[in-house]
Parts: C-alpha cells; sequence; structure tokens
C-alpha cells in the first residue's frame, strides 16, 4: 500500500461531512463469500445465469433456484464480517455522515455495525412472495444439502417464496437507488471498493459523486473499470486498505486533539 497516497485518503476523510462507502463483490471476498458466478460450482455450474436468478427461471423451476440460494445462504451463515466491514462501521465515530451503498446481499454491513447502509440488490436473507411481493416475515431455516429445495409458501397467499434480491430483468427496490444517487451527489468522500465497475446502475454512481465535487477513492487489489476517473486508488485487499485509512484518521484526530 502506498503511503503518500494513504495518507492523501486520510486528509481527505478528515474533512469530511459526509462519506458514502460503495461497496461490490470485492468487499466480500475475504470474508470467504463467492461472487455468483465463483459460486456456481458443481452441480450449479451446468445452468446459465438467469435459470438460477431470473423471475423466468423461478416460475420453471422453483425448487431450483430456491435451492441454489439455500446454498448460497449456507455459505454466507458460515462466513462473517471481515475487518474492512468493521472499519466501515467504526468511521462512524469520526466523520459526521458515513452511509453505505452494496451490491452484496449478503448483510454483512450491518451485521458489522454500519446503521446506514443501503442495499441496492436486495438481501439473501430476506424474503417475500413470488406472486405478489408481499414481505414473509418467517424464520426459515437452511435446508440440509446442496441441491433443489421445494420452497415454503408463502402465509398470505401461498404463492412460493422467493429471495428478496434483484434477478437479472427485475428493477432495483423502488427509492432506494434514487436515496443513493442522492447521497452520491452530495457526499464530500466516495469510497469505491471491490467493485468491478461494470454493473448498473450502481456503477453510476461515482459518476454522480464526481459531478458533486467528491473526492474518489478507490480501494481494489487491481484496477477496475472506474480507476481512471478516481483521485486517489488504493491497491490492495479491502480488509486491510480499510483498517488501514481508519487507524490513519483516528490516530490523526488523537493527534491533533479531535478524538
Ligand atoms: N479487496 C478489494 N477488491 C477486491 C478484492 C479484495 N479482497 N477481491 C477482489 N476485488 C475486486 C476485483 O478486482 C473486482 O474489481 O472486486 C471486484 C469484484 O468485481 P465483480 O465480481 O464484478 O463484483 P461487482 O462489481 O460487485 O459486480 C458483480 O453481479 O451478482 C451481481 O449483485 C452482484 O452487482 C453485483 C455484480
Amino acid at each position: 500500500m502506498d503511503a503518500t497516497k494513504l495518507e492523501r485518503a486520510v486528509q481527505a476523510l478528515d474533512h469530511a461531512q459526509l462519506v458514502v462507502a460503495a461497496t461490490g463483490a470485492g468487499m466480500s471476498k475475504e470474508s470467504g463469500v463467492p461472487t455468483f458466478r465463483e459460486a456456481q460450482e458443481g452441480l450449479w455450474a451446468r445452468y446459465n445465469p438467469e435459470e438460477l436468478a431470473s423471475p423466468h427461471g423461478f416460475r420453471r423451476d422453483p425448487a431450483r433456484v430456491w435451492g441454489w440460494y439455500n446454498y448460497r445462504r449456507g455459505i454466507v451463515a458460515r462466513s462473517s464480517p471481515h475487518a474492512g466491514h468493521e472499519a466501515l462501521a467504526k468511521l462512524e465515530k469520526l466523520v459526521p455522515q458515513v452511509a453505505v451503498v452494496t451490491q452484496n446481499i449478503d448483510g454483512y454491513h450491518r451485521e458489522a455495525g454500519s446503521s446506514t447502509v443501503l442495499e441496492l440488490h436486495g438481501n439473501i436473507n430476506r424474503f417475500k412472495c413470488f406472486e405478489h411481493d408481499h414481505p414473509v416475515d418467517i424464520e426459515i431455516p437452511l435446508a440440509t444439502g446442496d441441491g433443489p429445495v421445494e420452497p415454503p409458501r408463502c402465509p398470505r397467499c401461498g404463492s412460493h417464496v422467493r429471495p428478496d434480491v434483484v434477478w437479472f430483468g427485475e428493477m432495483l427496490p423502488p427509492g432506494v437507488f434514487e436515496r443513493a444517487e442522492s447521497l452520491a451527489r452530495s457526499c464530500d468522500v466516495m469510497l469505491v471498493v471491490g467493485t468491478s465497475g461494470f454493473v448498473y446502475p450502481a456503477a453510476a454512481l461515482p459518476l454522480a459523486a464526481r459531478v458533486g465535487g467528491a473526492t474518489l477513492i478507490e480501494v481494489n487489489t487491481q484496477p477496475s473499470q472506474l480507476t481512471e476517473v478516481m483521485d486517489i486508488f488504493l491497491q490492495g485487499p479491502a480488509g486491510d486498505v480499510l483498517s488501514a485509512l481508519v487507524a490513519g484518521l483516528a490516530a490523526r484526530r488523537s493527534g491533533s486533539g479531535h478524538a
């Protein structure tokens, strides 16, 4: 990690009133949560992603899709937030306002203690019914095994239960992107962590922040589609880099008597 760049990033955070962290799959990497495609191994490798994550795929074979999400929920349940998630939660003690906007569906930012988390693509541990989007607020235990599983039924209408995540061809949850965009436009610093910048509209958020005059700081193990619009690129794993950033800010504050 480049010490000069890190120091510049700490300085930017030191002056910020509002920091937005925009996170993608790379954020969950060190927790051991594979990306959608990486998780498609074993018996799941033979399906195309739309068969596992689209309304059409669910209608055709609800047990296959529910089984796929049961398998992925198992991975999320066996893993946990890492030091990078915790660092973002700690940042709330050092900056007046922090918001996390994530493409991840694992819920780790909230679990680590971040209080404002906008989940653009939903949450794998929240459920709704397939036909009417009725929220299904019941405990749904993980099924054993990694194969197809018959989904439960909505207690209200009897249609199948599905995960409350955004599938191929679906709109983002109403209002969530608008809120994220407005935060992006008004933030002073945007931390763009572990995203390749290929998936829209999430990838538009750094551009909105740029227009709003924010300092853009990217944390990624390698350059991404977004690197060229960044002010500072911090190359390295999210856990190490975010921990170093927040520790640097805390040290700066205690050094200058602001802690
Ligand atoms: N720390 C930081 N960055 C990392 C790490 C790490 N430990 N490991 C990988 N990365 C970076 C990669 O270099 C890459 O740029 O994380 C990025 C992951 O890119 P994608 O897998 O394309 O993830 P993302 O941008 O979130 O887009 C995937 O598909 O399934 C959907 O909802 C999902 O919107 C998401 C999209």
